[in-house]
């Protein structure tokens, strides 16, 4: 039997899952690490603590599956996007990595737009200047940390320094690259372009290729420590929403998911390319040779009802103790006792600003149009509808743009809540449905090395041997002309706020 390793490089931890060639988990391990703010706004990580973790995990899943390396016929790498690892002549890491959450780069979106321009931006990296891309983030290393900048020799995502440590390659793939702003899109390599104009050299970038391609092998230094066989080839692999794509198999025209994590994602597939001229939405190559996705973000989805239930369900979260449930089961129950429309209760998700559609920092969540009937779950509902009305925003803008969702999968943590998922399947009115497989990014990865091998011939053909859902969820036509009415108000409340929202940033009561 042949066996494929995934290795997802995420935000709270790396996660290793050694899969059958015919996608069964055969052991799975997971390794945490720190998230540094040192101020408000920044967020860094030790690309070191990355490497051991990954070494880590392998070791656990080597060990607790007992399968031969020699069995392993490929490996795909996935992981967080847009992170900055700079290494120096002697391959070492210049500083800590800044991350895709980090929001210190507000000059250099500016410069950006200076240096290339807002439109140019658009027409060649398919989205407008964006905070958390990397090339914000060189060009904030080479405006404050100079001497950082002059040693600096390679720039990495994080898997692509993942991929360096074992195979002692530089190089990236073009899903993961997309977010780096320094890539032309429709072309598929790196932008002569935009480099020129924020002069920066191509040598710093390591090699372009496709997902599935195999871009180098297990070195004996990896081999000794991970105990992984040298040579073993390692494919492209994706950043963390293309790589969940192929793990979903959302790999052809009308397929998508959403995701309701922490943040909300919805991904569309897309063979000929499409950009929002208003950078609403994120236009990226996909883990698909030629092909690209549309991705539209909500920053707190899941973290919404998090928030929630940390700050006001302490009750639910004792019961859930006691009862041996998740506390999410209790929120689900109270929110499912409330009608559509919560009560005339609207929630706006935007406790950390907002990306689709309004690309606004400033932008912060509100309850609109409370009254005394209500009680928390009224609040629990209007959370989650909220949360499943910005959704439906990135729908909106993809419909605008001609990408037609027929076939919705929904991942996450949100997207285990059967309410939540009619909410998704009433507001978009296409049925949604769930895999039978949860391992998202790193069975997609897995999938990738397969095709890599050789074992299938393409990645939409590994998936539909490899994929199978279940638990289909059909719109309710009552339910839709309901959500309807309710989605068309939930639209005029940020128009409304937007002015209130850029006030409450610079507002001081203590000065
Ligand atoms: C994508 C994005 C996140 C990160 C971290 O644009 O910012 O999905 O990749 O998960």
């Amino acid at each position: 039997m042949a066996y494929l390793l995934g290795i997802d490089i995420g935000t709270s931890g790396t996660k290793t899952v050694l899969f059958s060639e015919d996608g069964k988990t055969a052991a799975s391990s997971t390794h945490e690490y720190p998230l540094y703010t040192p101020q408000n706004g920044y967020a860094e990580q030790n690309a070191e603590d990355w490497w051991n973790a990954v070494v880590n995990s392998i070791q656990d899943v080597l060990a607790d599956s007992a399968v031969n390396p020699a069995e392993i016929k490929g490996i795909g790498l996935s992981g967080q996007m847009h992170g900055l690892v700079m290494l120096d002549a002697d391959n070492k890491v210049i500083r800590k990595s800044i991350i895709w959450c980090d929001q210190r780069t507000a000059n250099e979106v500016n410069e950006l737009n200076e240096k290339v321009g807002h439109d140019k931006l658009i027409e060649i990296t398919a989205n407008p200047a964006i905070t958390g891309f990397t090339a914000a983030k060189i060009l904030w290393v080479r405006n404050n940390e100079p001497q950082n900048y002059a040693k600096c020799r390679k720039i990495l995502l994080p898997k692509d320094y993942i991929r360096y440590m074992l195979t002692g390659e530089y190089a990236t793939e073009v899903s993961d690259a997309s977010g780096m702003q320094l890539l032309d899109i429709p072309k598929r390599d790196w932008s002569e372009e935009v480099l020129q104009k924020l002069n920066i050299s191509r040598e710093l970038l390591g090699k372009v290729y496709e997902s599935p391609e195999i871009t180098g092998e297990i070195t004996a230094q990896a081999a000794a420590l991970t105990g992984l066989k040298v040579g073993t080839p390692v494919v492209g692999g994706a950043g963390d929403n293309a790589a969940a794509a192929v793990g979903t198999g959302v790999v052809e025209d009308g397929k998508a998911f959403t995701t309701i994590g922490s943040s909300g994602v919805v991904f569309a597939h897309t063979n000929n390319i499409s950009i929002d001229k208003g950078g609403r939405v994120h236009t990226f190559c996909c883990a698909v040779p030629g092909a690209w996705h549309v991705m539209g973000v909500t920053q707190s989805a899941g973290l919404s009802l998090k928030w929630f239930r940390d700050n006001l369900c302490w009750g639910e979260m004792e019961t859930a103790l006691l009862m041996g449930v998740d506390p999410y089961y209790l929120t689900d129950k109270a929110a499912g006792a409330v009608p559509i429309g919560a009560n005339r209760l609207f929630y706006m998700p935007y406790l950390n600003g907002e990306r689709t559609p309004h690309l606004d920092p400033n932008a912060r969540g509100s309850f609109i149009g409370l009254s005394t009937m209500h009680k928390k779950q009224d609040l629990i509902r209007a959370v989650m509808e909220g949360v499943s009305y910005s959704l439906r925003d990135c729908v909106e803008v993809m419909r605008e743009m001609n990408i037609n969702v027929s076939d919705m999968m929904a991942c996450g943590g949100g997207g285990s809540s059967p309410l939540w998922r009619q909410m998704l399947a009433d507001l978009y009115n296409c049925n949604v449905k769930t895999t039978h497989n949860t391992e998202g990014p790193a069975l997609g990865v897995a999938i990738l090395a397969a095709v890599g091998a050789g074992i299938y011939k393409s990645v939409p053909e590994a998936c539909g041997a490899i994929i199978k859902t279940n638990r289909e969820q059909s719109p309710v036509s009552e339910n839709v002309g309901k959500y309807e009415k309710a989605y068309a108000m939930y639209r005029k409340l940020y128009p409304a706020m937007k002015g209130i929202f850029a006030e409450l940033a610079s507002l001081t009561v203590d000065s």
